[in-house]
């Protein structure tokens, strides 16, 4: 078959094998106009031409681990780490309110200061002054049991990217002390325990190789996320990989494409680290199928110190500055951000 058949018999069966989806990596650059326009299209009936957005609060940049990719990593020494307050937390979220915000996404390091004990009250505190809002935690690997007391405490949705679907290529981007296996068990824990479950993986990380991207769109082909988070590696240069290349808007938005064409009803984020490796990323996110942007609410006090990557975006904007910016930039492409809690909508739900 073509790579212009296959795309064509994904649009139809949502579904290719392995190497199918190897063959269109591999076409990229051809297909990549009509990746779009077909992801657009399956788009549309659904989410017609509105963009959820998603208050994103930085909470901990204190971390465990030491993956070998993220500025966050222990062994960065030179990272400022600071944690923020239950109340400076709850101001975050009211000040998103105002803005706008009707989903409040909590991401971390994985900080062992934020215990079910701390987090539950948090959650719960968040859900009781704004009930109209969905609580979304980022907060790295947790147990089964914490996972279910976080869930009990109202949260709605989790996101834990699962990095790559290859073990090998998870084993070259982790130290020994984290497993492909425990990845893919809280992945699991998370949608059994009912949570809208997001996972995700970076564009060009060290090591991907067409073969293993194939693997992560077979993954999430089959495990049917409510939410995926794809953006480019970008190298931070405290790190191994400082020496990396950063991975390419073009192949992002591409692969954006294709998992919206699989899953049509995917809530789609246009992630920072596209809008950082490229000027206009995040409106080309957007073209390309995305459906979901995440800008920052966290006080600028702490916003250059959760570095992932180098050159983040947004590390000097007030939240009612992006919020005005993106509006701009969204309608400036046709399309129009909504204050809605967006959640997923189920196989055959329409446009109201
Ligand atoms: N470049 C791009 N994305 C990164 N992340 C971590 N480090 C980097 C980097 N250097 C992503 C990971 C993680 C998410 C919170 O941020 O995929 O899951
Ligand atoms: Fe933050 Fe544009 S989105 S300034």
């Amino acid at each position: 078959m073509t790579p212009e058949a296959l795309l064509d018999t994904l649009a139809e069966r949502r579904s290719l094998p392995l190497e199918g989806y190897r063959s269109l990596i591999e076409a990229a650059e051809a297909l990549a106009p009509r990746a779009a326009e077909l992801a657009r299209k399956a788009r549309e009936p659904i989410y017609g031409n509105r963009v959820f957005i998603r208050g994103l609060i930085e909470i901990s940049s204190f971390c465990k681990n030491d993956c070998l990719y993220c500025g966050l990593r222990r062994s960065n020494a030179g990272a400022e780490r600071y944690r923020l307050t239950e109340e400076e937390i709850m101001e975050c979220a009211d000040e998103g309110y105002r803005l706008g915000f009707r989903t409040f996404v909590l991401q971390g390091g994985e900080d062992a200061y934020f215990t079910d004990e701390r987090l539950v009250p948090l959650v719960r505190g968040l859900k009781t002054s704004h009930p109209d809002c969905a609580v979304t935690l980022s907060l790295g690997e947790r147990s089964r049991e914490s996972f279910t007391k976080l869930r009990e405490a109202g949260a709605d949705r989790y996101l834990l990217r699962h990095e790559t679907a290859d073990g090998a290529h998870y084993g070259k981007l982790h130290p020994e002390s984290m497993s492909f296996e425990n990845r893919m068990r809280c992945l699991r824990d998370l949608r059994e325990l009912r949570y809208q479950v997001g996972c995700g993986f970076m564009v060009g990380s060290p090591f991907q190789t067409s073969e293993t991207l194939a693997k992560d769109l077979k993954f999430i082909e089959e495990f049917r996320p409510e939410m995926c988070g794809i953006g480019p590696f970008v190298p931070h240069h405290a790190t191994p990989f400082a020496s990396c290349p950063a991975g390419s808007a073009d192949l992002t938005c591409y692969l954006l494409s294709l998992i919206r064409i699989m899953h049509p009803n995917i809530l789609l984020p246009a992630t920072t680290a596209l809008g950082t490796v490229a000027g206009n990323g995040r409106e080309r996110g957007v073209l390309a199928g995305a459906n979901v942007l995440m800008p920052n609410l966290s006080p600028l006090s702490v916003r250059k110190k959760y570095e992932l990557y180098d050159n983040k975006l947004c590390t000097g904007e007030e939240a009612a500055e992006c919020r005005a910016c993106l509006d701009r930039r969204i309608r400036n492409i046709g399309y129009e951000i909504v204050t809605d809690r967006g959640d997923f909508k189920s196989a055959n739900a329409v446009v109201q």
